[in-house]
C-alpha cells in the first residue's frame, strides 16, 4: 500500500514537527487538535519554522508556499479521517487519554487506515489491542525537536505485520529520517532504556562517591563522549518528563531502572530543570544556559559504574533480541549525540574492569547491577 494521506492527532510539540517533516517529504497531511486554538498556534509555528528555511536559502519561498499549504488543520474528526492512509498520534502521554482517542478513531477511521503512535514510553502491543487492527498498528518515536532530530524508533507491537514494519522503516526513510528497530516491545524502547536510568544512576553515583554534579557531568561529557553532562541533559529534558517515563518503564519492568529518590524529589518540589529555573542545577534566565564542565573536573571521578550501567542495558537488548550493536550504536549516535561508539568508549575502560565494577556493585547493591550474559560473553 503506497501512503499518501496522513493525518496527525494531536498538534503540540510532537505533532506539529511531524506533520512538517511530512509536508515537507511531499505527503498531504491533516492535522488535527481538539481545539481551533491549539491548531492556530501549531500553524504559526510551523509557518515560522518554514520562512526560517527560506531565509536561511534552504528553500525557496516557492517551496516553503507549497510545503505550507500540504497542511490542512482540522477540528472536525471525521473530516480528518477522511481519506487517511496513515495516522500518527501525538496526543499526551496518558494511557486513559490515547484509549479514548483510539476508541473515537475507530467509529470513523476507514478500516485500511494504518494506526501509528509516537509514545515514548506506553506499550505498543496494549494500545495495539484496544483497537480493531492491532495488525495494522505499530509504534513510530519520532524525538524532539522533530524537524531537527534525525532518529525515528520504530516499534512493531506482537501482532504487527511484517508489511507495515517494512512499510513504517521505508515511510521514515522517506521523511529524511534514519530509523532504527526496535524489534521487541520493551519498556523504554533503546533509547529511553539507557537514558533514563542513566539519570537515576548518575544520582546514585554522586550518593557513593561523594563527587560533585559538575565532576559527574564533566566525565560523562569529556569520558564517555556525551554532548552534555547526564545532569544537565535531564534539567533540558525536564524532570516531569523523566518522572513520568521513569513511572511508566518501571510499572513495566522492574530490571529497567534503579530508581533514586531525587528524582522524585524534584518533581514534587516543581523543579523541572531548565524551564522553571531550577531541576539539579539552578539557571538565571529563560535561554539555555550551559553547565560548566571541564577535563579538569571529569578527572575527578571514575565513570566505570556509570559506563557499566549504560552497558549492561544495552546489552539486555541485545540478549532480550530486541536490538543488535549496530542499531544500538546508531541510536545512541542520533538520539543522544554520542561523539563515539560505545563500545570503543568501552574498550578503553576494558571489558573486564567494568565488569568487576558491575560485580563490586551487585555485591553491595544488589542484582540490579549483575553483570549481563552478553557482556560476560564479549569479555572472555
Ligand atoms: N515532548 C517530547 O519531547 C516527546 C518526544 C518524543 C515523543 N513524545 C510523545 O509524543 C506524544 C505527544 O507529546 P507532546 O509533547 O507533543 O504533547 P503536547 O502536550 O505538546 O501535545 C499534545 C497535543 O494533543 C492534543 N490533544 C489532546 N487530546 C487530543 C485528541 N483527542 N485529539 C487530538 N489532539 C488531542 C492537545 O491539545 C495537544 O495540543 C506523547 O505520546 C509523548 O510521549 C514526546
Amino acid at each position: 500500500m503506497a501512503i499518501k494521506n496522513i493525518t496527525v492527532l494531536g498538534s503540540g510539540i510532537m505533532g506539529h514537527g511531524i506533520a512538517q517533516v511530512s509536508a515537507m517529504a511531499g505527503y498531504n497531511v491533516v492535522l488535527r487538535d481538539i481545539e481551533q486554538q491549539f491548531l492556530d498556534k501549531a500553524m504559526e509555528k510551523i509557518k515560522w519554522s518554514i520562512d526560517k528555511l527560506v531565509s536561511k536559502q534552504k528553500i525557496s519561498i516557492e517551496e516553503g508556499e507549497k510545503i505550507f499549504s500540504r497542511i490542512t488543520p482540522k477540528v472536525d474528526l471525521r473530516d480528518a479521517l477522511q481519506d487517511c492512509d496513515l495516522i500518527i498520534e501525538a496526543v499526551p502521554e496518558i494511557m486513559d487519554l490515547k484509549k479514548k482517542v483510539y476508541a473515537e478513531v475507530d467509529a470513523v477511521a476507514d478500516k485500511n487506515t494504518i494506526y501509528a503512535s509516537n509514545t515514548s514510553t506506553l506499550p505498543i502491543t496494549e494500545i495495539a489491542n484496544l483497537t480493531s487492527r492491532p495488525d495494522k498498528f505499530i509504534g513510530i518515536h519520532f524525538f524532539n525537536p522533530p524537524q531537527l532530530m534525525k532518529l525515528v524508533e520504530v516499534i512493531p507491537g506482537q501482532k504487527t505485520s511484517k508489511e507495515l514494519v517494512d512499510l513504517t522503516l521505508n515511510f521514515v526513510k522517506s521523511v529524511s529520517k534514519e530509523p532504527v528497530l526496535c524489534r521487541k516491545d520493551v519498556a523504554g524502547f533503546i533509547v529511553n532504556r539507557i537514558f533514563i536510568p542513566l539519570v537515576h544512576e548518575a544520582a546514585w553515583a554522586m550518593d557513593r562517591t561523594r563527587t560533585s554534579m559538575n565532576e559527574i557531568d564533566s566525565a560523562v561529557k569529556f569520558t564517555l563522549n556525551f554532548p552534555m553532562g547526564i545532569f544537565e541533559l535531564a534539567d533540558f529534558t525536564g524532570l516531569d518528563v523523566i518522572h513520568k517515563a521513569t513511572i511508566e518503564m518501571y510499572s513495566r519492568d522492574k530490571k529497567v531502572i534503579n530508581p533514586h529518590p531525587l528524582i522524585q524529589k524534584l518533581y514534587d518540589q516543581k523543579k523541572l530543570g531548565q524551564k522553571t529555573g531550577s531541576g539539579f542545577y539552578d539557571y538565571a534566565g529563560e535561554k539555555y544556559e550551559r553547565i560548566n564542565l571541564t577535563e579538569e573536573l571529569a578527572k575527578k571521578f571514575d565513570s566505570t559504574q556509570i559506563l557499566g550501567t549504560i552497558l549492561n542495558n544495552v546489552a539486555w537488548l541485545i540478549t532480550n533480541q530486541a536490538s543488535d550493536v549496530q542499531e544500538i550504536e546508531k541510536a545512541l549516535n542520533l538520539g543522544m549525540g554520542l561523539k563515539k561508539p560505545i563500545f570503543e568508549t568501552a574498550k578503553s575502560f576494558g571489558m573486564s574492569n567494568i565488569i568487576t565494577e558491575l560485580r563490586d556493585l551487585s555485591k553491595k547493591h544488589g542484582k540490579f547491577y549483575e553483570p549481563d550474559p552478553y557482556l560476560l560473553s564479549i569479555s572472555s
